[in-house]
């Protein structure tokens, strides 16, 4: 049957390969479980129907395997986790006397195992002598949902909101369960069901039960619920006349409404908050800091079990200022004044999901706060569910980048994962890209993102190239040469797309509002701060953000080391030279070719590249299901007719100030 995409990465499809399936059915002739709780018994029924989907043969599952020899056994053993450092959630897979041993410190870390261990079949690898051990390097693997009540998503491009909230709690979706399973598959381990830009209706009564009734298809799957939460809503549903933090009757409304929110879901996660933020509210409306809200909400909390998880996505409708200080000038003298409940969330770059950002100046400039990284799955900025955009290069670049906070190795991973600072508690979160599309992500290479996002929290270690031969082995073929093609088209992607949108480090250049598109000449917009000439500063000198000492000077914010590898034109790396320098049309750089010749350069062979992507994905027809690939295809078309709209809408308006012919070989006949 045709694949629809719906199962994502995890098929079970029969192994075609008879020797191999041989291999592996000697190894997997049964599941013992003993104990009865739901997690273990999601675990033994998910090996169940994997090795039952890929070997072709039933396997039964046992309470006790005792003297049988060939099988796969689930045990929660606290005491060997302990000893082998596997924290609450790392598992390991031994062989031990003929059988295959799935051990953990709980049941979840058992859960996660027995997925690894699904993997080394889709993937192809051997079961023999087995001793795998994996722990997360980050505790609390997320993702953020933006959906609203009403079944849209913000920013999102696959169709609208898995959640039917008209439905619940009575009638649960079958794709709530699909949902846990794929999470838990890669340690996502805690999901944010709706919006920053949040409602209040999900802090009422009737929503709370709602959003209960979720919380019970996903809890088996080791996966908490967090809320969202509307800064105002003990005005707006708790009916007081204000909600300054500082108010006794604002903390207790939510010291009561947290109690109720832990009545209703006893494993409830916490709050992420978006506060005095493009026009939400929060606690400067009277007068109060970021730190004294979060910390209200940490104090509401109490002895739950839960966390705060404040955004520092903050900035002024300052057309003289930098966005990119913003967030650094007002949480920079907070650092060392929130709760220990709190942790402080910051996108990944200072400015919002570019294509490619410097790292975020708040990483390692936070010493006394844990911060978790918030990166985006859903492609706003990064041609929606129309083009090809692997993001885990771009997230890694991100967390391989390095801080100096304590010197040399000081990566974001490391600031994140609590080691540069000594925290204890550490998160990531991933702005989901999840709809009720059937295939879930709109384009297929954006289940590849949700994947490596997942992979990336547990391991940030893990290669972008491995994660992509990981996922397409398990999504598209076994094949050695076409799982190469499609692992090496995809490494591609993302600095194809940044050649032909916003190359030399250009950002915010796109369309208006709906964020699609190029927009380069957009002078006017609600904000001085939202127009495209505020960030590229095209002029007839040059073009590029200079933000060193003669510019805005947002260069000071990171440390020395970092200052010294972007602050000199010269030497900076030509992908981030116009974050930081108004850079002369006619300047020579690193690459031979004059700025306006390199831009011309990049944009064209930018949208030439997707002709490359077209062959590459067209060389692995016959071995990719035939819709699949017929529909990545035709949006490798899309995409390479909007690549022209960015080049040539760019390199024209760009030309207005350069006044420079297009260089050859691109120039177009005369
Ligand atoms: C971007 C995005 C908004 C979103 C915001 C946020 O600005 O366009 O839709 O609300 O980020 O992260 O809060």
């Amino acid at each position: 049957r045709a694949d629809d995409g719906y199962r994502l990465w995890l098929k079970y499809n029969l192994i075609a390969d008879a020797a191999q399936r041989k291999d592996y059915q000697k190894a997997a002739q049964f599941v013992a479980v003993s104990g009865q709780s739901a997690t273990l018994k999601v675990a033994a029924e998910e090996l169940q129907t994997g090795l039952q989907g890929l070997l072709g043969q039933s396997v039964p599952m046992l309470s006790d395997a005792k003297g049988k020899k060939g099988g796969i056994i689930l045990q929660v053993d606290a005491a060997a986790a302990d000893k082998a450092g596997l924290g609450p959630d790392g598992y390991r897979i031994y062989s031990d006397k003929q059988n295959l041993i799935i051990s953990g410190r709980r049941d979840v870390a058992v859960l996660y195992g027995a997925f690894a261990l699904l993997r080394q079949l889709t993937t192809r690898r051997t079961l023999n002598n087995l001793n795998i051990s994996s722990a997360p390097k980050i505790q609390h693997r997320l993702l953020n949902h933006w959906d609203n009540p009403n079944g849209t998503v913000e920013r999102g491009y696959a169709g609208s909101s898995i959640w039917k909230w008209y439905e619940l709690p009575e009638t649960i979706d079958p794709r709530y369960r699909d949902y846990a399973r794929a999470n838990a598959s890669i340690g996502i381990n805690g999901t944010v069901i709706n919006n920053v830009n949040a409602s209040a209706r999900y802090l009422t009564a009737e929503y709370l039960q709602k959003v209960a009734a979720l919380a019970g298809v996903l809890r088996p799957y080791g996966i908490r619920v967090y809320l969202s939460v509307f800064w105002a809503a003990p005005k707006v549903i708790g009916g007081l006349p204000t909600s300054d933090p500082l108010d006794p009757r604002v903390k207790q409304w939510w010291t009561s409404k947290t109690d109720e929110v832990y009545k209703a879901i006893p494993d409830f996660g916490g709050f992420l908050v978006k506060a005095n933020s493009e026009g939400e509210p929060g606690p400067q409306d009277y007068g109060r800091t970021h730190a004294d809200g979060a910390n209200m909400l940490a104090a509401a909390l109490g002895n739950h079990d839960g966390l705060v998880m404040w955004r520092a996505f903050v900035y002024k409708a300052d057309p003289k200022g930098d966005r990119f200080k913003a967030a650094s000038e007002e949480f920079l003298p907070l650092d060392g004044k929130f709760a220990p409940k709190v942790l402080v969330q910051v996108k990944n770059g200072p400015i919002d999901f570019q294509a490619r950002e410097p790292f975020h100046p708040l990483f390692g400039a936070m010493p006394r706060t844990p911060l978790v990284l918030e990166v985006q799955l859903t492609q706003e900025y990064l041609g929606f569910a129309t083009h090809a955009v692997y993001l885990a290069p771009l997230i890694k670049e991100v967390l391989d980048a390095d801080t100096y906070a304590k010197g040399q190795g000081s990566t974001v991973a490391r600031v994140i994962d609590g080691s540069v600072d000594k925290h204890s508690v550490s998160g990531m979160a991933g702005v989901a890209n999840i709809g009720s599309d059937r295939n879930w992500t709109g384009h297929l290479i954006g289940q590849a993102n949700w994947y490596a996002y997942g992979r990336l929290a547990w391991d940030y270690a893990l290669t972008s190239k491995a994660i992509a031969e990981e996922w397409t082995r398990q999504t598209l073929t076994t094949e050695p040469q076409a799982v190469q093609t499609v692992a090496g088209l995809m490494q591609q992607t993302r600095s194809i797309y940044v050649r032909y949108t916003t190359p030399l480090g250009l950002h915010h250049i796109m369309g208006e509002s709906i964020h699609y598109g190029p927009q380069p000449w957009l002078e006017r917009s609600a904000r001085p701060d939202w127009t495209s000439i505020y960030y590229h500063r095209a002029d007839s000198v040059g073009l590029g953000f200079d933000r060193t000492a003669r510019g805005s000077n947002a260069l000071a914010l990171y440390k020395p080391e970092v200052q010294k590898m972007w602050g000199n034109a010269q030497t900076i790396a030509p992908d981030y030279l116009l974050w930081f320098h108004h850079v002369p049309w006619q300047q020579r750089l690193s690459t031979g070719r004059t700025l306006w010749d390199e831009l011309c350069q990049r944009y064209y062979t930018g949208a030439d590249s997707v002709l490359w992507l077209q062959r590459q994905w067209a060389a692995v027809q016959p071995q990719v299901d035939p819709v699949l690939h017929a529909d990545v295809a035709a949006r490798l078309l899309t995409q390479h007719k909007e690549a022209l709209w960015w080049r040539d809408a760019c390199v024209l308006y760009f030309q207005t100030y350069s006044r420079r012919p297009i260089p050859a070989p691109f120039a177009p006949p005369q």
